[in-house]
């Protein structure tokens, strides 16, 4: 997420910028951060919403950005996310095709990965 450097520069983080310089912070960073998100940040694990301190962990999550500049589109993308995942969950079984075979993950302006290898079931009538 970029920002400009104003006008008198700005000390971020012990470090001076001069104005017009580009910063910018990488969601990922912050949500893989130990202090907030617990010692195992970087694991699937949903239940750190139920056990953890849910009110401050949801300040620090940036995924749609912060500020003015916040993403116009969050409240459509939510209410998207929480109505079609879970549908598609409760209709369809998803899996690896093969777990034990990694998979690639590129940094672009999003994570994508590849070589992801899936089989999706009906779950109503266990067709692939
Ligand atoms: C899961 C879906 C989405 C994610 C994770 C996402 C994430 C983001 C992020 C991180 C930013 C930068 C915010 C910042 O700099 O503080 C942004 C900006 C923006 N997003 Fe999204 N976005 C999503 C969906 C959408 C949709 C559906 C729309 C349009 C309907 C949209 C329109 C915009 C626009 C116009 C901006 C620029 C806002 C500005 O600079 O004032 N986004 N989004």
């Amino acid at each position: 997420m970029p920002r400009l450097v104003p006008v008198g520069g700005a000390t971020i983080s012990g470090f001076y910028f001069p104005k017009g310089y580009r910063v910018g912070v990488n969601g990922a960073v912050v949500h893989y951060d130990k202090d907030i998100f617990g010692p195992e940040a970087d694991n699937f694990n949903p239940d750190r919403w139920i056990k953890g301190d849910a009110v401050r962990m949801d300040k620090m999550m940036i995924h749609f950005g912060a500020g003015p500049r916040t993403c116009i589109g969050k409240n459509i993308s939510l209410s998207e996310i929480y109505k079609l995942v879970p549908q598609i969950i409760r209709v369809f079984h998803i899996g690896l095709a093969d777990p034990s075979k990694e998979w690639k993950t590129h940094n672009y302006w999003f994570n994508k990965q590849t070589e992801v290898n899936i089989f999706i079931k009906d779950r109503m009538y266990g067709s692939n």
